[in-house]
């Protein structure tokens, strides 16, 4: 029996050095320690021995389960050890590899230049409101004073959908929607497209940008309105930007003025943008006249406003130092994402 136990931890001992992984390690446990495992089959044999033979047997027999025992945990731990390592090392992530960086999107400039009035108007005390492009008659003449025959209706080439519906030729018809649905103090800033049947070429397109603006309350004056948009000239165009405002003729105000700037591009020394004259003309605008207001339900004797009509499109190509409209419309990306 003491020869069979040795033989039993030599068999083992030899066969723990010899394994790779932990499952098979707990195999191997089974076989020489479980209930049908060749030292619990050894053991079995204990009773045939000599009464005085079974204690030392019993001892030895402890002593080879013990250094199964040991030598199986210890082979365990390593393996643990070396299998952990081995799954780090495969699974291991590079953090500090760099990413596939996203492609930066840049916004139109036309967006840029928007963004950069409405933050100033907004500013202000302005809100920003909406109209239809697709226009009734009746708004984008009519109602701004320019009733069916009025001669100001042929200088502005219109598209007409029908007799009745036209692609809006001015974003100056929000100013009577706005009106009809707010009552006054109101100020209002109204961006959007709008639609003239010009032929194309650097400096006209069919279809370009405007932004009008609108405020009606009591006691409001010229004074109101040359504050107002001196205060935008200057943020928009920088602080030393002088204005200047020339009178003019629109129907739906009285009087009427366009705002000039002390060019962007030479300060007012005179330069090719400018026409060497030094003042560039950058808005329409004027006191809101009193059948204007009248047409959006509100007393002309009780209230009076100022509004003003800025192209987009020409000062964004003025501060982008854009030379052709149309490079606006064309969205080409070589292009756009200069700005
Ligand atoms: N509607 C004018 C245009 O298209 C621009 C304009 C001028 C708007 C004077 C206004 C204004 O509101 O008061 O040329």
């Amino acid at each position: 029996m003491r020869e069979k136990l040795e033989a039993i931890k030599q068999e083992i001992l030899e066969k723990v050095g010899a394994i790779a992984t932990v499952a098979e390690l707990h195999d191997l446990r089974v076989q020489a320690l479980g209930k049908k495992g060749s030292l619990t089959m050894v053991l079995r044999d204990m009773g045939k021995l000599p009464a005085e033979e079974r204690p030392v047997m019993g001892k030895l027999a402890n002593t080879v389960r013990a250094a199964i025992e040991s030598a199986i945990t210890e082979r365990e731990e390593q393996l643990a050890a070396r299998e952990m390592e081995q799954k780090l090392a495969e699974e291991a992530i590079d953090v500090t590899l760099p990413g596939v960086r996203p492609k930066r999107g840049k916004l139109h400039p036309l967006t840029q230049t928007l963004n950069k009035i409405i933050d100033i108007f907004t500013g202000m005390g302005f809100s920003v409101v909406e109209g239809p492009e697709a226009e009734t008659d009746y708004y984008n003449f009519t109602a701004l004073n320019m009733p069916a025959h009025h001669p100001a209706r042929d200088t502005q080439d219109t598209f007409y959908f029908t007799e009745d519906i036209v692609l809006r030729t001015a974003t100056s018809p929000v100013q009577i929607r706005t009106m009809e649905k707010v009552k006054p103090p109101l100020k209002i800033l109204a961006p959007g497209r709008v639609y003239r049947s010009d032929s194309v070429d650097a400096t006209h397109s069919p279809i370009f940008h405007q932004v009008e603006g609108l405020v009606v309350d009591k006691g409001i004056s010229m004074g109101d309105l040359k504050g107002v948009l001196d205060v935008f000239a200057k943020e928009f165009f920088g602080p030393k930007t002088q204005t200047k405002f020339r009178p003019h003729h629109f129907p739906f105000t009285e009087p009427s003025a366009e705002m000039d700037i002390t060019c962007y591009v030479c300060g007012g020394k005179g330069c090719r943008v400018c026409s060497g004259t030094g003042w560039v003309e950058i808005l329409g605008a004027g006191m809101v006249h009193p059948n204007v207001l009248k047409y959006g339900g509100v007393d002309p004797e009780e209230y009076s406003g100022f509004a003003f009509g800025v192209g987009l499109d020409r000062i964004t190509n003025g501060l982008f130092s854009i030379e052709d409209i149309r490079l606006l419309f064309e969205n080409d990306i070589r292009f756009l994402s200069q700005f």
